[in-house]
């Protein structure tokens, strides 16, 4: 009988790209379970056949129940911004109720150096790893580098004032495709392996912030001035842009990691796992053009 395979956090934008990789690598929609807190949202992948269910780490009854007859999962990492180990704690709550549910396999999307990383919610991460690795469940480990998607939070902005803010000095970043991030998910889940493994997901090339917009300006046709301040600097500027009080030590915290160099690994572990190449920056831009100048 083939493995069911579990998806949580199946309607965000990395566990639908999953559920779509794991079907494209041939996986029977029928063999694959989606959890959601809303399965409403995944109403087309129920219609193609995809077993969907209510799950909310908030809620370990709820989960329990939505893990049960899985026999391979992906935990898709949650979305809380804050340094309160929010995170945390709906993670560990999540892999109690898989191995309550008998889940044998389950792989993880962290973050690159979460032992060491400036990244504020890195200890939610690294407390995670720590917590699959002491479950007794067999383990794949995603140290997944910043997407390439993530420019759409700050790209468009920078490209209409003409500058970019940024207090990651030199610090460089391989940014990775989140679909690749996810077909790579999509390939451990599917080979059926049960061996313990660490992968860290990077796109092909480290670049610093200041050829990032290089790369950008090229492709948009926009000139960007790269503006190097400190992290204070930094933080005072959002405050003045408002942005939300709650929000700015984490959005300074990514470029003080970068800087540090906690977000500079290039790694030939996409290619490993899926036997190609990983979508370059500059395919992004190009793809992405009209969306980020709009
Ligand atoms: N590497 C990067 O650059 C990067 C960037 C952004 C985020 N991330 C991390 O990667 C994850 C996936 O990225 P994404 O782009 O797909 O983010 P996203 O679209 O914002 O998705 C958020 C995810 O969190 C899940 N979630 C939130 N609260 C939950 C709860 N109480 N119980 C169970 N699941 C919960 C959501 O599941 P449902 O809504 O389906 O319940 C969804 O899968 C994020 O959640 C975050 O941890 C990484």
């Amino acid at each position: 009988m083939a493995q069911k395979i579990l998806v949580s956090g199946a309607s965000g934008h990395l566990g639908r790209l999953v559920l779509d990789a794991l079907m494209a690598r041939g996986v029977d929609a029928g063999d694959i379970i989606a959890t959601t807190r809303d399965p409403s949202r995944l109403a087309s992948y129920a219609a193609r056949g995809v077993d969907v269910r209510a799950a909310d780490f908030n809620d370990a009854d709820l989960t329990r129940k939505a893990f049960a007859g899985a026999d391979r999962m992906v935990l898709i990492s949650t979305d809380a911004l804050d340094d309160k180990g929010t995170r945390q704690r709906q993670q560990l709550a999540a892999i109690d109720a898989a191995r309550a549910a008998g889940v044998k396999h389950i792989v993880y999307t962290s973050l690159p150096d979460p032992e060491i990383s400036k990244v504020i919610f890195a200890p939610d991460h690294l407390a995670t790893e720590k917590a699959i690795r002491a479950s007794g469940l067999s383990h794949t480990l995603f140290r997944n580098t910043w997407y390439q998607e993530n420019m759409f939070m700050s790209l468009p902005q920078v490209l209409k004032s003409g500058q970019w803010y940024t207090s990651a000095g030199n610090g460089r970043i391989a940014h990775v495709a989140r679909a690749d991030c996810a077909d790579a998910i999509a390939a451990a889940l599917a080979s059926g392996t049960t061996e313990n493994a660490t992968y860290t997901l990077t796109g092909d090339t480290l670049r610093t912030t200041d050829e990032i917009a290089a790369l950008a300006g090229e492709i948009t046709g926009k000139a960007i001035q790269v503006v190097h301040l400190t992290d204070g600097q930094l933080a005072d500027g959002m405050k003045a842009a408002g942005v939300p009080d709650f929000l700015i030590p984490t959005l300074v915290s990514f470029d003080a990691a970068t800087r540090a160099g906690h977000l500079g690994a290039l790694t030939g572990d996409f290619e490993k796992l899926t036997g190609r190449k990983p979508r370059p920056f500059r395919a992004f831009f190009e793809e992405n053009r009209a969306a980020l100048i709009a």
